[in-house]
């Protein structure tokens, strides 16, 4: 029997399937970071999934590292998040926002002409995504101590903003090389404090975050998703399997919602195998996945569910496809992260033609 379509309690949330929708950016907000009625349509059209979460949101303007993508701190971005989790609860959906901070993954031009923050001032290689195209990565500046309780204190208002808008929960973005893995990692922290140096002092922050999240929200609306040794926005760290079973072997005790583990490429510990025993709370698993790869996994009581990006981008009833078999639509990359257009957004097509919203 399959078990990708059985229920699942994730935290205070009972999800009718374990097909979920990973967070997937896709840069189709105002400049100012408010969500449109497009995005609306996007997330009531995947309402089905087990639980959605949403594209990385940054929680204060400090944060943004992409062009057109949304915000969780002014009163209009709540107002037009509101839309969407009632759009979403309306036809019978679950929703997690997740709070994506760039840290030093971003650009002045994206920061009102404010160098980036970071744990340490390293600049990662690369570019980043702003309004006038690729434009190199800058060096950061570092965060002082005084700032990184501010950086604390926004995770912990977006929270609130994110509970007010009608989110079920919240996930903390620890993944991809974000302002959490650059703490976490000792390649991106060089810092002699209490924020840096020992795996202790690395892993403080993320634990601060999660601390501030939980005491708004309740442990149980807060989630979490890390991806050891992704190597992603230029992101080391000299020995990552002692990071990850600190941080996950500190998180034991804590009852947050979900434990997000991607893992991407091939990594040299079977990170899985490692972590899902140190977490006593619900273990999604994502990256790659197929319907069958995903079924053995459950199978073999490897996770508790999956977790989809692509295949839930291009396929608005993924669940529904998985229990009659029907074939998927193929993601088109090009308008993943297009300008504020329709196109790749909200018109693939659905099994049964949608209603209109
Ligand atoms: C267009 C796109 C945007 C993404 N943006 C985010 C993001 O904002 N936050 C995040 O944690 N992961 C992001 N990811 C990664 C996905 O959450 C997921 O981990 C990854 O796509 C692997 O799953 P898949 O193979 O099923 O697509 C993004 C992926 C895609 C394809």
């Amino acid at each position: 029997m399959s078990q990708l379509l059985t229920p699942v309690r994730i935290g205070r949330v009972v999800a009718p399937n374990r097909v979920l929708m990973a967070p997937m950016t896709r840069s189709r907000a105002s400049e100012g970071g408010v969500v449109g009625d497009m995005t609306v349509t996007y997330y009531a059209q995947r309402a089905g999934a087990g639980l959605l979460i949403t594209e990385g949101v940054f929680p204060s303007a400090w944060g943004k590292g992409y062009v057109n993508t949304p915000g969780i701190e002014t009163e209009e971005q709540v107002a037009a998040w509101k839309k969407v989790t009632e759009a979403v609860h309306a036809r019978g959906g679950r929703i997690f926002m997740q709070l994506m901070h760039c840290g030093r993954v971003s650009h002045p031009s994206l920061l009102n002409g404010q160098t980036p923050v970071a744990p340490s001032a390293i600049k990662p290689e690369g570019q980043a995504w702003t309004p006038v195209g690729q434009v190199d990565f800058e060096t950061p500046r570092e965060l002082n101590l005084e700032e990184i309780a501010g950086v604390v204190d926004d995770y912990r208002q977006a929270t609130r903003r994110a509970i007010e808008a009608g989110f079920d929960g919240v996930e903390l973005h620890a993944a991809s090389g974000y302002l959490p893995e650059q703490f976490l990692s000792s390649g991106s922290n060089q810092r002699t404090d209490l924020y840096g140096g020992s795996v202790e002092n690395r892993a403080r922050f993320v634990l601060d975050v999660l601390d501030a999240m939980a005491s708004e929200a309740g442990a149980d609306r807060v989630g979490i998703k890390i991806s050891p040794e992704m190597n992603y926005n230029s992101i080391t760290d000299a020995a990552p399997e002692e990071t990850y079973t600190y941080l996950v072997g500190q998180l034991r005790e804590w009852n947050l919602a979900y434990l997000h583990v991607a893992l991407f490429g091939n990594p040299a510990v079977d990170y899985h195998a490692l972590l899902r025993p140190l977490f006593n709370g619900t273990y999604l698993i994502g990256s790659g996945l197929t319907q069958e790869s995903a079924e053995k996994l459950l199978q073999d009581k490897k996770a508790d569910a999956a977790v989809f990006g692509a295949p839930f981008l291009a396929n608005p009833d993924l669940p529904e496809r998985f229990r009659v078999g029907a074939e998927l639509n193929a993601p088109d990359r090009s308008t993943f992260f297009a300008p504020p257009t329709a196109k790749g957004y909200i018109d693939y097509p659905a099994l049964v033609p949608a209603e209109v919203y």
